[in-house]
C-alpha cells in the first residue's frame, strides 16, 4: 500500500465522495472508510436538498429562513455563503449525473418545515440520498480513486501543530496502518447512535468528533442535537424516518384521540421548525398517555402518496401498514448532530492541514436548530471551499472566535460503585433518558457523572465495536457537559429547569483539550 497521499479523506458519504472527486484534480487521493463504501447516513436521506432556485425564491429568503430556525446562533457569514453558492453546487451535482425529479420539464420543488417557499429538490421521490450516493460512488469508481474499505481511522497524527497523517485499524486483519498526507479531511458523519431511538445508520458513532478532540481540535455546539418529529413508531420495527416532506405535501398530525393539535403550538402548525414540532408531539404523548401520535395522509390521492413517497410507502407496506388508508404511528427520534468539529468558512479547523466537512463539522450554518434539508447542501458548498483553500497552501489557519467561550471538559470522579459496566445499549438508554428532547439539570448531572466513569472504563479498543463505543462515550460526554453548561433553552436544546431563551447565552460553547 502507498504510504503517502496529498489528500486523505475519512468517510464515504456525500462529503467523502464529493470531496474526493474535487481533490483528484489537485493531487493524489485516498478514501478510508470503516465499512463498505455505501455504509453512511447519506443514502437514507429522504426529503432532499434545499436551494433557492425557484422563481419566487431568492438566496436572501433562504438566508432569512435559516437564520430564523437557528435561534440566534447561526454564523451569518457562513449562512450567506451557503445560500448564495447553493445554485452553483446543485448545478455541479447535476453535471456529475444526479437526476432530480421534474414537473413539466422543470425541477420539482417541495416544501419542508420553516421554509417560507417550496425550495427542496428531490430525487426518486423520497430516495434523494440513495440516488446521490449511487451516482457519486459510480463516479469515484469510474475515476479510479483509491478507496480502502474496512479501514477505521483511529488517530490523527499531529506534529508541531500540523497534521502529518492518520492511523487506521484494518478490521479484517486487525492491523494498524500509518499513512501520511498533506491534508486530512474528516467526513465521518454524525453521532446519532448515541440515542436509543434514532434514524441513523450504524456508522454514526461520533468518530470524527472524538478523533479531532483527542488531537487538539475545537469542538463546538455539541448541546444542539436535532430530533426529527416523525419516525415510525411500531413495536419491533426500527424508527424509520417519515420525511418532513410528507407534512410539506399536506400530511396532518393528530394525537391518539384523533385531535389535530399543531395549531395549538404554532401558527405554522405542522410546518413549524423541527424542535417545536418534536416538543409539541412529546407534550401530546404525555397528555394522552401514549408513546405515539399519528401522521395522516389518507386525505391525499393514493397516487400522490405512492409516487411521491415510494420508499416510505413500501417500508410501511412491508410492515403491514397501508398509509394510503390508515394514519402512520409516529414519534420523535434522534436525527442530526448539529455540533461538531469547529471550522471556519473554508472548512479549516484550528489544526493546520486538518479540515472537517459534513455532519461531523460545525461550520456555524445550523446554529441551535438546523433548517430541514440544509445539511446535504452544506456538504456541497463547504467541500468546494475546502478544495479552494488547499490550493492556496497557506499552512496557517484562522478560526474566528467571536461569540464563543473555550472551556475544558470538566473533571469528574472516575469511579462509582453503582455504575454498571458500559455497553452500547446502556449508553443509548442513558443518553435517550437523560439528554433527550427535554433535559433537566439533575438528569444531565447524572448522565455526566456516569459518562465520566464509563470513559475511564472503556480501556484500549481492540476491534471496531470497541473503538466506536469509546468514541461514542467521548462524544456523549461532550454533548452532555455542553448541555449542562448552557443554562437556558434555545433551538433544539430544551432545559425544563430553565425553559426561557436568554440574551446572556448568545455564545457558543467550545471544548478544547
Ligand atoms: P455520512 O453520510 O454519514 O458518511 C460518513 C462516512 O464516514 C461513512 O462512510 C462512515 O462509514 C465513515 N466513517 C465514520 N467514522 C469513520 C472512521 N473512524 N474511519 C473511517 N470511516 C469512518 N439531510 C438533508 O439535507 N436532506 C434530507 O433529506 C435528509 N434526510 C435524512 C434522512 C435520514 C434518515 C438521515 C439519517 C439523515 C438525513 N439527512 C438529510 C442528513 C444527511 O443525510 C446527513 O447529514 C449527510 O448525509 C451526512 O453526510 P456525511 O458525508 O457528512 O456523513
Ligand atoms: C426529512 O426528509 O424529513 C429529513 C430532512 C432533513 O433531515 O434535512
Amino acid at each position: 500500500m502507498k504510504k503517502s497521499y496529498d489528500y486523505i479523506i475519512i468517510g464515504s458519504g456525500i462529503a467523502g465522495l464529493y470531496l474526493s472527486l474535487l481533490a483528484r484534480e489537485q493531487g493524489s487521493v485516498l478514501i478510508l472508510t470503516k465499512g463498505n463504501i455505501d455504509e453512511c447516513n447519506t443514502k437514507y436521506a429522504q426529503g432532499g436538498i434545499a436551494a433557492a432556485i425557484g422563481r419566487l425564491d431568492t438566496p436572501g429568503m433562504h438566508f432569512n429562513d435559516t437564520i430564523a430556525a437557528g435561534a440566534g446562533l447561526c454564523d451569518e457569514g457562513a449562512v450567506s455563503i451557503l445560500t448564495e453558492e447553493a445554485a452553483d453546487r446543485i448545478a455541479d451535482l447535476i453535471r456529475i449525473g444526479v437526476s432530480f425529479d421534474t414537473v413539466d420539464g422543470e425541477i420539482a420543488l417541495t416544501k419542508e418545515a420553516a421554509h417560507s417557499v417550496p425550495r427542496i429538490l428531490h430525487a426518486g421521490g423520497d430516495a434523494t440520498g440513495g440516488q446521490i450516493e449511487q451516482t457519486l460512488t459510480a463516479k469515484v469508481r469510474q475515476d479510479g480513486i483509491t478507496v480502502l474499505e474496512n479501514f477505521l481511522a483511529t488517530e490523527i497524527i499531529v506534529e508541531n501543530g500540523m497534521v502529518k497523517g492518520v492511523k487506521a485499524f484494518e478490521s479484517r486483519s486487525g492491523s494498524i496502518e500509518e499513512i501520511e498526507c498533506r491534508f486530512l479531511i474528516l467526513a465521518t458523519g454524525g453521532a446519532g447512535r448515541l440515542f436509543k431511538l434514532n434514524t441513523n445508520s450504524e456508522i454514526a458513532t461520533g468518530d470524527g468528533v472524538a478523533l479531532a478532540y483527542r488531537a487538539g481540535a475545537e469542538i463546538m455546539d455539541m448541546e444542539f442535537f436535532q430530533f426529527h418529529p416523525t419516525a415510525l413508531r411500531v413495536p419491533g420495527v426500527p424508527p424509520f424516518l417519515i420525511s418532513e416532506a410528507v407534512r410539506g405535501e399536506g400530511g396532518i398530525l393528530r394525537n391518539v384521540e384523533n385531535v389535530r393539535f399543531m395549531h395549538d403550538y404554532s401558527e405554522q402548525a405542522e410546518l413549524a421548525p423541527r424542535d417545536i414540532v418534536a416538543r409539541s408531539i412529546v407534550t401530546e404523548m404525555i397528555k394522552t398517555h401514549s408513546d405515539r401520535v399519528f401522521l395522516d395522509v389518507t386525505h391525499l390521492s393514493p397516487k400522490v402518496v405512492t409516487t411521491r413517497f415510494p420508499q416510505i410507502f413500501r417500508f410501511c407496506m412491508d410492515h403491514g401498514l397501508d398509509i394510503t388508508r390508515a394514519p402512520i404511528p409516529v414519534a420523535p427520534a434522534a436525527h442530526y448532530t448539529m455540533g461538531g468539529v469547529r471550522t471556519n468558512i473554508w472548512g479549516e479547523t484550528n489544526i493546520a492541514g486538518l479540515f472537517a466537512c459534513g455532519e461531523t463539522s460545525c461550520t456555524g450554518v445550523h446554529g441551535a436548530n438546523r433548517l430541514a434539508s440544509n445539511s446535504l447542501l452544506e456538504v456541497l458548498v463547504f467541500a468546494k471551499r475546502i478544495m479552494q483553500r488547499t490550493q492556496e497552501v497557506s499552512g496557517l489557519c484562522s478560526v474566528d472566535r467571536a461569540n464563543s467561550k473555550i472551556v475544558p471538559l470538566p473533571v469528574r470522579p472516575k469511579r462509582r460503585e453503582d455504575v454498571p459496566w458500559v455497553t452500547l445499549g446502556l449508553l443509548q438508554s442513558l443518553i435517550w433518558d437523560n439528554v433527550g428532547i427535554v433535559r433537566s439539570k439533575e438528569q444531565l448531572q447524572e448522565a455526566a457523572d456516569t459518562l465520566a466513569v464509563w470513559q475511564s472504563m472503556v480501556g484500549e479498543p481492540m476491534d471496531r465495536p470497541s473503538y466506536e463505543l469509546s468514541n461514542l462515550v467521548l462524544a456523549g460526554r461532550l454533548m452532555t457537559e455542553a448541555a449542562l453548561i448552557r443554562q437556558e433553552s434555545r433551538g433544539a436544546h430544551f432545559r425544563s429547569d430553565c425553559p426561557e431563551t436568554s440574551p446572556d447565552w448568545l455564545w457558543h460553547i467550545i471544548f478544547h483539550r
